[in-house]
């Protein structure tokens, strides 16, 4: 059974692509064949990242120029990784040039959506019936705008990223309400992943030092709260919510050497014992043992 998984947030700023593409590369790491896709479609980044200029583009299946296979490619290869063995890492990436993407904010009339939604669920069922995905992991774009909510509606499990500053909570309260008690009415699992907060930095002395010290000092400013700052209780911040049906997942620290690197990207492959990459497993799991 192929699991389609999608990261969506009230703000910019969230997450959304780091969590996405480090939980493809951790299941690609346990053996699974896993797609991700791009569908930040209003400002794609995955290939920045990645560093690929791809042939074609997921606008262009959309619009029937493009085949599965030339839209769906092998990024393993390009990463040329091994740790990323024994899975396999397929991906997607929308176009990021200015037409493109000015071509979805023009209004086409409503065939011309329904068409190009349709595609995009038939996109979805290609990638599992003819290349057998195990996950599918979708980036989509923050808010409610016509593409996010394309993008959350092919998707079986949601995760809401979101900071705890008061903005990104009273729109994330909204978002619940609005948009995800029908998603979950219609059988998707949803959860929210606080990501981000306080409590937690590794001291810069301490960036070189070798991952187990790294890890004890996180785990002792967990277990005593014995941190810089105190760590925030999400539950306190978020009450009432609970009423949605959307379930909390395992809440991230802010990581400074995460946040203030130019090159970290795919942590859980390049530094395994780190703590995001460790808190990352257990989301997964926690995902993972949600049967639909
Ligand atoms: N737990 C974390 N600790 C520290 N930095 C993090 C953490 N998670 C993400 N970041 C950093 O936050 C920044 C924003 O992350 P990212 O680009 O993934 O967010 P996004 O939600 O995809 O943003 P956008 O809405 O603009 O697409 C990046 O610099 C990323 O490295
Ligand atoms: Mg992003």
């Amino acid at each position: 059974m192929t699991h389609c998984i999608a990261l969506h947030s009230y703000k910019g700023g969230t997450g959304k692509t780091t969590i996405a593409a480090n939980i493809a590369a951790i299941l690609v790491k346990s053996g699974k064949k896993v797609a991700l896709l791009d569908l930040d479609i209003y400002a794609p980044s995955l290939h920045n990242y990645f560093k690929l200029t791809p042939k074609k583009y997921i606008n262009d299946f959309l619009d029937n120029n493009a085949d599965l296979n030339e839209t769906i490619i092998d990024v393993a290869e390009s990463l040329n990784d091994k740790k990323l063995q024994p899975g396999k890492f397929y991906a997607g990436f929308s176009n990021p040039n200015r037409d493109a993407i000015f071509k979805f904010e023009i209004s086409n009339g409503p065939e011309y959506w329904k068409k190009q939604f349709r595609k995009l669920v038939f996109l979805r069922e290609q990638m599992i019936t003819k290349m057998d995905m195990d996950y599918i992991i979708i980036d989509t774009s923050p808010g409610i705008r016509h593409w996010s909510i394309n993008a959350l509606s092919i998707a079986d499990k949601l995760i809401l990223t979101m900071k705890m500053d008061d903005l990104d909570i009273e729109g994330t309260k909204k978002l619940l309400y609005d948009i995800y008690t029908t998603f979950v009415k219609f059988g998707a699992i949803s959860y929210i992943l606080l990501n981000r907060i306080s409590g937690y930095c590794i001291p810069v002395t301490l960036i070189n030092d070798t991952d187990e010290k790294i890890n004890t000092i996180h785990e002792r400013a967990v277990k005593t709260g014995n941190s810089t700052i105190k760590m925030q209780n999400p539950k306190t911040v978020l009450e009432g919510l609970e009423v949605t049906g959307v379930k909390y997942l395992t809440p991230l620290p802010c990581y400074c050497d995460i946040q203030f690197s130019s090159r970290e990207f795919l942590t859980v492959v390049n530094n395994p014992n780190h703590p995001f990459s460790k808190n990352l497993q257990i989301i997964i799991d926690e995902i993972i043992k949600d049967n639909l």
